[in-house]
């Protein structure tokens, strides 16, 4: 199958469910690029899962270049998208296009997320003019946890209103695709139903165009939480767990090494 393009995302709205997931690193990256998922984000989630910070603020430019690098040199056929840091964006147009330009053309990314919504617009218009494709995210934003929490976003009328117009002023300025984070059901579904371009849900109920969530989430390799809309799709901390009790066991017992694992 050939490689992922943008224009083949938009064109998937309407027509068949967008998959996507999270991968940080080359060997989890050459699985979701094998099994044939349409999208990888290289999310600052890393901050959480991989880093072990309290939220994903901490994390640079620098390190989620170094995620990307290594992500992009695993994938064939997925589109990969680098998720841009707190504050990596947000202090002028120049310094987002500089950042920006560093996960396309170090590390190998097709386009960047950005979380935000009205506040974000010139920088959006701008990065895709120059010809880097961008994809918002709205509803929760990890970014501004300090401010908002990890509460469902969009339950109030106000809230509810702005977000809808945040997501259609994206589009206006260029995104190819739009992140709903933790929202209503109905009005991942309005958003939806009223966009031309994809919505990619991630607790944003059953009527988004696509679906995202953490790898590490449903694989069952974070234990620290489990968001209500993750579904669990195997237990690999527990395999890794017992694949190293069993081999602590072996190594004290004298089971290993045998002797075909030595040299003569
Ligand atoms: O960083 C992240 O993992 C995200 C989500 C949308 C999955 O932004």
């Amino acid at each position: 199958m050939s490689k992922r393009t943008i224009q083949d995302i938009i064109n998937m709205k309407g027509k068949e469910k967008i998959s996507a997931l999270t991968a940080y690193d080359h060997p989890t990256a050459t699985i979701l690029d094998r099994v044939g998922i349409d999208i990888i984000l290289v999310g600052d989630s890393a901050a959480m899962v991989v880093a072990g910070h309290k939220t994903t603020i901490p994390i640079t430019v620098d390190e989620m270049l170094y995620h990307t690098r290594m992500v992009s040199k695993a994938v064939k056929r997925s589109l990969v998208i680098a998720d841009m840091p707190f504050l990596s964006f947000q202090l002028s147009t120049e310094e987002a296009v500089r950042n920006a330009s560093r996960f396309i053309k170090e590390g190998g990314a097709n386009g960047v997320k950005l979380e935000g919504g009205k506040v974000i617009l010139d920088t959006v218009r701008h990065l895709v003019e120059i010809g880097i494709p961008v994809m918002g995210h709205i509803g929760l934003l990890p970014q501004a946890v300090n401010l908002l929490g990890y509460r469902v976003q969009g339950r109030d009328e106000e809230t509810r209103k702005r977000l809808i117009e945040d997501a259609h002023l994206l589009q206006e300025a260029g995104c190819f695709a739009i992140v709903l984070e933790k929202i209503p059901e109905s009005l991942g579904r309005e958003i939806t139903e009223t966009l031309a371009i994809p919505t990619i849900g991630i607790g944003a109920g059953r009527f988004c165009d696509g679906q995202i969530l953490v790898l590490h989430d449903i694989i069952g390799l974070y234990p620290e939480f489990q968001p209500r809309f993750v579904k669990r799709y195997a237990e690999v901390g527990k395999i890794i767990e017992d694949a190293c009790r069993r081999y602590i066991e072996d190594v004290k017992t004298g089971k290993f090494p045998e002797v075909h694992h030595t040299f003569s």
